[in-house]
Parts: C-alpha cells; sequence; structure tokens
C-alpha cells in the first residue's frame, strides 16, 4: 500500500496550513437556490468533499455580480444578505477536515440575457462564439465598479471566513477577457498592449487588498493557453503570471482553454498538455505554489504530475465528482473499491440543461 507521502505533506500559504496538497478546484453544481443562496444541498454536497481527505475545497464559480451570472444556479456574493449561508458553508467545510475556499466570477460575455435579466457586458462588443448573445462594451467607469465588485466579493469571502479567495482569470470569463486579444479590441488603457490587457486584473488586485490586508491569501486561475486563434498562448501567460505574483496573488492555478475552444481544450487534457501547461507557468513563477489540474483520475497519477512538473499542488475535479472517497479510499488501500469517473461529460452537461442540477453517470447520489 503506498502512502503517497509528496502529495500528503502540508503546505503553508500566507500562513494558512493546507493538510495535504489535494484540491477540489472550483465546480459549479447548480445546487444554489435561483437566488444564488446557499442551500441544504450544497451544504451536504461539500460536507461529502470536505470529509474525506481533500486539503483545499473550493467553493465553485460564485458571481460578485448579477450581470455576471455564469449559470442558472451558481452561488453570489453581491450582497451581505449571502453572508449567512456562505459562512455556514464555509464552517461545514473547515469542520470537516478541509481548507475552505471560494471562486469568485464574472462572467462577462460568456452567459445570456435569459440568465441574468440584462445584456451581457464584455471589453469589447463581439459575441463569444458559443453564447452568441452580443456584449455591451463596459465604458471606463464601469470597469472600475465590476473591479470594485470583485474586491466587495474578496472582503465577503474573507467575512464569511473563507481561508483564501480564487480570482476567476480562466476559461474565457471577464479577467480572461480582458487578457486577452481574441476578446478584448479597446483602444483605451484596458487594451491593446498586454500591460493594458491585464489593467483590469491587477486593479482588482490593488482595490482586494486595499480592502482585506496583504496577509489573506489569493488565488488566481488563469488559462495557459486559449487554443484560440488570436488568443493567449502560453508564451503571453508566462509574462501574465509574474505580473500577477508581483501584484498580490499568492497562489497560480494553471487551466486553459475558452468556452470556443472546448473541443481542443478537452483532446489537449486527454493528452496531458494541461500538466506540461501547469510545470511551464511555475517556471515564469519559481516562488510561487501553482495547481496543476486535467484529468487526474488517481493518486499515483496525482503524485506524478507533482513531481515531474514540479508544482506544489494537484487538484481533482470529475474523479471527486464520482467518488467523493477516493483520497481515503486510496490511502486506506481500498484502491478497488473506488468508483472511476469514465469521462462521459454528463456533469458539465447536466448544467447548461434548462433548471438542471450536477449530474453524474456513476454517482447515484448526486
Ligand atoms: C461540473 C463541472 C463544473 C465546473 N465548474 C468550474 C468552475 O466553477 N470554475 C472553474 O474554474 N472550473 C470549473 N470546472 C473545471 C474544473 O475545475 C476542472 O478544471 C476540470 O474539470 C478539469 O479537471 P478534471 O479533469 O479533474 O475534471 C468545472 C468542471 C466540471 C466538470
Amino acid at each position: 500500500m503506498s502512502t503517497f507521502a509528496s502529495l500528503m505533506r502540508p503546505l503553508d500559504v500566507k500562513g494558512v496550513r493546507l493538510p495535504n496538497r489535494i484540491v477540489f478546484p472550483p465546480t459549479v453544481t447548480n445546487y444554489a437556490s435561483d437566488g444564488g443562496e446557499v442551500t441544504e444541498r450544497l451544504i451536504r454536497y461539500y460536507q461529502e468533499i470536505a470529509r474525506n481527505g481533500v486539503g483545499l475545497t473550493v467553493v465553485g464559480a460564485t458571481a460578485i455580480a448579477r450581470a455576471g451570472n455564469l449559470f442558472p444556479l451558481c452561488t453570489r456574493i453581491d450582497g451581505d444578505e449571502y453572508l449567512e449561508g456562505l459562512s455556514r458553508l464555509f464552517s461545514v467545510i473547515r469542520e470537516a477536515g478541509s481548507v475552505p475556499a471560494v471562486q469568485l466570477a464574472h462572467a462577462g460575455r460568456q452567459t445570456s440575457h435569459k440568465m441574468t435579466g440584462e445584456q451581457p457586458v464584455a471589453p469589447s462588443p463581439l459575441p463569444c462564439p458559443v453564447w452568441k448573445d452580443l456584449p455591451r462594451e463596459l465604458s471606463p467607469q464601469e470597469i472600475e465598479k465590476v473591479e470594485d465588485d470583485f474586491a466587495e466579493g474578496v472582503r465577503r469571502s474573507k467575512l464569511a471566513g473563507a481561508a483564501m479567495v480564487e480570482l476567476h482569470g480562466a476559461h474565457g470569463y471577464l479577467i480572461n477577457q480582458f487578457l486577452s486579444p481574441f476578446s478584448n479590441r479597446r483602444t483605451d488603457h484596458y487594451g491593446g498592449s498586454l500591460e493594458n490587457r491585464a489593467r483590469f486584473a491587477l486593479n482588482i488586485l490593488h482595490k482586494t487588498r486595499a480592502r482585506v490586508g496583504s496577509d489573506y491569501p489569493i488565488i488566481c486561475r488563469i488559462s495557459a493557453e486559449e487554443f484560440m486563434e488570436g488568443g493567449l498562448t502560453l508564451s503571453d501567460t508566462r509574462e501574465i503570471a509574474p505580473l500577477l505574483v508581483k501584484n498580490g496573488v499568492d497562489v497560480i492555478s494553471v487551466s486553459a482553454g475558452v468556452a470556443a475552444s472546448r473541443p481542443l481544450r478537452d483532446q489537449h487534457m486527454k493528452q496531458g498538455r494541461f500538466w506540461e501547461l501547469a510545470g511551464a507557468i511555475k517556471e515564469s513563477v519559481p516562488q510561487t505554489p501553482v495547481i496543476a489540474v486535467g484529468k487526474i483520475l488517481d493518486l499515483a497519477t496525482a503524485e506524478k504530475v507533482m513531481e515531474s512538473q514540479g508544482v506544489e499542488l494537484i487538484a481533482i475535479c470529475r474523479a471527486l465528482i464520482a467518488d467523493p472517497e477516493l483520497v481515503t479510499k486510496s490511502l486506506e488501500g481500498r484502491s478497488d473499491e473506488i468508483v472511476r469517473c469514465i469521462e462521459c461529460g454528463e456533469c458539465t452537461a447536466s448544467l447548461v440543461k434548462d433548471e438542471s442540477t450536477m449530474r453524474c453517470s456513476v454517482n447515484p447520489n448526486l
């Protein structure tokens, strides 16, 4: 029986001790209420994940503004009325033995007026090839308001007891939209050069630090490659990652792709390319912990990726949706009892069907 010694080592991030290197990455479940409140079902779901040996549990994309809603039933944090539910959720995760965090997001153009009740907003009036809703270009004053909304979201997360937050700068959502020439064609100081395209993200960081101080850990998730013609490539993101770190990010979580590149993204993931992307980003921020992700279905692979790519943390999503007890079963030498993810795509597909909640073909408990 393997002890997975390197995976089981604790890691300190700005004074927050993660008991091991396994992360449940942000996962929208559509288990929130239609107003974005935490529900009993959502709490029970995260409790099951957190009590089974995951070191860091990141609550899925939580909207920092109504216009930024990503899914029909995702959590929200754009008002103090959400504090009570979130605070219960974070306590349950903590009591279950994991460190609670939350991902904060704004969908930008990757949403629809049907979901948010208003026209989507974006850096430039270019529709996402998948969502197709024509977005309205944000004015500089409106951009400043969204920056404030992100910072307020972080302040509320801290107040509600999240040990850290993750800014969603990946997968083609608003922060990513500003970073990328694929979606940002602005000619003012928020567009053009990489420095200008990064301004939105860096302003969010500065405004956030002004509210929560310098010692609150901030993760930023990025898409290391967009896999789109004219989009961000690894050489761009190897410049962006150090900029984020210099301006207050403590952990970089490396994913890839945007909504429009989904098929390609899945294809690349099959080849383990995501792991190499994480290793390449790690080289650009050698002093900063990096999270790798992508089709890591068992702890032996997790350990292999950690060691081969030199990264500190490993995120496991679908394999934990399929079997939340994956880690405990592996550690107890009961690997033969693990219910394996069959990568059928039902979990993701179920989210976009009308009013549908996350399902899994092999986990009937959901
Ligand atoms: C149902 C589902 C919901 C997801 N929700 C989010 C999300 O809210 N934020 C995010 O950054 N990634 C999200 N992801 C992506 C995962 O965090 C993860 O990066 C991806 O599933 C690849 O990891 P895996 O191969 O271990 O599943 C989601 C994935 C799934 C399957």
